[in-house]
């Protein structure tokens, strides 16, 4: 005899599961159906003995009642969740924004570029290094007055009995000492990218920023030399047509040292517009920082003999030069996180 419970199981599992519309209507043909499941139970009513006709009878009704409600409510189920539906495979994809690279990494991939061009290493030194690296190194023995020049941050451990203690790096100028030490022997030529610490915060300052120094160290390396590659980058950062001058100044760790300006491309240099002050730089000129020959105790102190070879360095901030080029007013916007700022570059 034929188990219509089973039946009932069976069918109520398959259309539950039945995955489109187009399998529940076959599902639908199969139970439903002229010659289907139902149909089929309802003609064996003629093998079935006289007093059980009622109850079967009964039975099957139930159950073909029950499987239009299964497929009423799978085929609402399927539609709302759109499965099964015509799938357009021509329609055009979802569209999502695309990320950038950040205004400092994009500056330092440009910086670099600029540089390796000319036969510069890229480098980049340790962020938090020895007082050694910082200072001594760069001809600032311990309890000299110009260390205090650049505000420091301790770490606090024990210090080390020859190197000092360990500091969150100032500048990128400790990366001098180690390229020197790397490379060996002239000729040098280091571009050092890294993240530098000053606890200061305002509009120029961010206590976290990022510096890139140069070093060449060489055989009969002058002034003429640095000050021709300072007006090779000024031209290919800032634009052509964009000048450099120096003025004097002291940093321990070069001699003769120098502050390096480049000129305002917003005024052309003439610190006018129309009669009016140029608001960006006032005077024609903007700092870009510090520069000079390196002195010879920092040379011998990276093993290099002063009286063979001479070299220059400098050290600029990024996000000044980016400042510079874009005519930024605030540099805390770059840590801001703020979308609209950041996707303007
Ligand atoms: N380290 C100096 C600073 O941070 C810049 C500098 C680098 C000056 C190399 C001279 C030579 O201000």
């Amino acid at each position: 005899m034929v188990d219509v419970g089973q039946i009932t199981k069976l069918a109520e599992k398959e259309i539950k599961r039945s995955v489109s519309l187009d399998v529940l209507s076959k599902l639908e043909i199969k139970y439903l159906g002229r010659n289907g499941e139902i149909n089929k139970l309802l003609s064996a009513i003629k093998n079935i003995p006289d007093e059980q006709k009622k109850t079967y009878g009964q039975r099957v009704n139930k159950l073909k009642a029950s499987m239009y409600r299964y497929i009423e409510t799978r085929k609402k189920e399927l539609q709302n969740k759109k499965s099964g539906v015509f799938f357009d495979k021509t329609l055009p994809g979802k569209t999502y924004p695309k990320g950038s690279l950040h205004i400092v990494s994009f500056a330092i991939e440009e910086i670099t570029k600029v540089f390796e061009k000319i036969g510069f290493i890229r480098v980049s030194y340790p962020e938090v290094d020895w007082e050694y690296g910082a200072f001594e190194s760069l001809n600032m023995p311990v309890n000299h007055p110009a260390r205090d020049d650049v505000e420091t941050s301790f770490i606090d451990m024990p210090a080390h009995p020859k190197l000092g203690k360990m500091v969150l790096t100032p500048h990128t100028s400790n990366g001098q000492n180690r390229e020197m030490k790397r490379v060996g022997k002239p000729p040098i030529r280091m571009i050092n990218i890294s993240k530098c610490y000053r606890p200061n915060w305002d509009a120029t300052h961010t206590p976290m920023f990022h510096q890139f120094e140069g070093l060449c160290v060489d055989k009969d390396i002058s002034i003429v030399n640095l000050k021709g590659t300072l007006d090779y980058f000024a031209e290919k950062y800032f634009g052509v047509g964009t000048k450099t001058r120096l003025r004097p100044h002291h940093f321990q760790f070069t001699e003769p040292s120098f502050e390096v300006d480049i000129s305002c491309n917003n005024c052309g240099g003439t610190g006018i517009i129309k009669a009016n002050r140029c608001k960006v730089c006032k005077s024609g000129w903007l700092e870009l920082g510090g520069t000079g020959m390196v002195h010879p105790n920092v040379l011998r102190e990276g093993g290099i003999d002063p009286s063979a070879s001479s070299g220059w360095a400098f050290g600029f901030g990024i996000e000044r030069v980016i400042m510079m080029k874009y005519g930024l007013d605030d540099i805390r916007n770059y840590y801001s996180g703020d979308i609209r700022f950041l996707e303007q570059f």
